[in-house]
């Protein structure tokens, strides 16, 4: 038995479910019992994957060379075309050498923390923050230190929070932008400023980049090795088809790395997973190598339910949002809903406050205790636009209850 005394080992027992795949498969769950339920939980495009693409990967198919093992660090090819669309999409130059194709960007977070991280490495991780970067950071033996940010600075973390937090163990900082859960996107003065102090310090950055299509009105995206440099030796950029080519269940993502740690990385996985199932491999390259106008599509009706969720959103009396930048996420506050009762009840959580919704008005939110930012709640606009409506009118008439 494992220290906490259970049959599960300390390590294991010691990890927190996914708060958001829950939501989404009690939702799930109801829904197939035949409930009307609206899920703003997912954070998934609601389009198919574009035809060219899943031509590519019927083709893979009925090639006998993608029913075999291949290199477990990525088709070549692939390899080759990511470094090609990342010197195309962010500026970013780079050899097949430093990447490593990886079973969806969630997997390249583990695999970059897990070739990082040293029992008793502090990492800096802004908060409110993606549930999924804790857990490898702790399973690692290292420490997570969280820095709260919030709406006053548009839920951006500054150089001076960043310079408080450090302490002679300070490993890595965690950056993601456009963020999931908050939709912020960073200006570019300030991703300059964090990777020059990152630089200063000898501090690695982790830049997840999964969001880089999806950015709205005048925001920009900008990745932060190549605004700085110098910071390459120690950055590690996450990126994956998921989010841009709506393709969240073929599972290929990737990390880019210094030699040194892509190789130890692809060592790593070739112990743990082999190589990203072909199919997909062919899927993704089929994505990376063709060009942006299926995004361009999906970004133009995301920006659409962006403006009508901001606006209905913000129209509820009690709840706030700012305008989200990036992403497909809303992220209201909900502070003051929790200070007055809602169907005679009185809720004091956003734990509470969604469950309440799920269960009264059928409409799935994902609380903010699930992103260590109690009071808030996000929603994905990355549904169609009737459900959108219909969802945010069933909150605002239960909370009007
Ligand atoms: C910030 C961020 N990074 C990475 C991912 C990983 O996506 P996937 O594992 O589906 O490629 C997600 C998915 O929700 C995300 O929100």
């Amino acid at each position: 038995m494992g220290r906490m005394g259970t049959r599960v080992s300390d390590r294991i027992a010691a990890i927190a479910p996914s708060a958001t795949l829950a939501v989404d498969a009690k939702a799930k769950a109801l829904k197939a019992a035949g409930e009307p339920v609206i899920g703003f939980g997912a954070g998934e495009p609601d389009f198919p994957t574009p035809d060219h693409i899943v031509e590519a990967a019927v083709a893979a198919c009925k090639d006998p060379k993608n029913h075999r093992y291949t290199p477990a660090g990525g088709l070549p090819e692939l390899k080759e075309a990511v470094a090609a669309k990342t010197a195309r999409d962010s500026g970013y130059d780079i050899d097949a050498g430093q990447v490593l194709i990886t079973n969806g960007g969630k997997h390249a977070v583990a695999n970059a923390v897990a070739t990082l991280i040293d029992p008793g490495d502090e990492v800096l991780l802004p908060a409110p923050y993606w549930t999924t970067y804790p857990e490898p950071i702790r399973r690692a033996g290292g420490t997570v230190v969280e820095i709260a940010t919030d709406e006053g600075s548009g839920f951006q973390v500054t150089v001076d929070q960043l310079e408080k937090a450090r302490t002679p163990k300070t490993k890595a900082l965690v950056f993601v932008s456009p963020s999931n859960p908050t939709g912020a996107v960073y200006p570019r003065a300030q991703i300059e400023a964090i990777g020059r102090w990152a630089v200063e310090h000898g501090i690695w950055v982790i830049t997840d980049e999964i969001y880089e299509h999806l950015v709205y009105g005048a925001n920009e995206h900008h990745s932060m090795p190549v605004l700085v440099p110098e910071l390459a030796d120690r950055c590690i950029v996450l990126n994956g088809v998921a989010k841009t080519y709506a393709m969240t269940g073929w599972r290929v993502g990737w990390m880019i790395g210094p030699t040194d740690i892509v190789k130890a990385a692809t060592n790593l996985q070739s112990h743990e997973t082999s190589n990203v199932a072909n199919v997909s491999q062919r899927a993704a390259l089929a994505a990376v190598s063709g060009g942006l106008d299926d995004v361009a599509r999906f970004r133009e009706n995301f920006d659409r339910r962006r403006i009508a969720m901001y606006e209905s959103l913000n129209a509820i009396p009690g709840v706030t949002v700012l305008e989200p930048e990036g992403a497909f996420y809303a992220f209201p506050s909900f502070k003051a809903v929790l200070q007055r009762p809602v169907l005679g009840r009185q809720v004091s959580t956003t734990l509470e406050l969604a469950d309440l919704i799920l269960e009264e008005a059928k409409v799935a939110i994902v609380p903010g205790e699930a992103f260590s930012a109690p009071g808030y709640a996000r929603l994905s606009f990355a549904l169609g636009d009737d459900d959108l409506r219909e969802g945010v009118a069933r909150i605002a008439d239960l909370l009007a209850k």
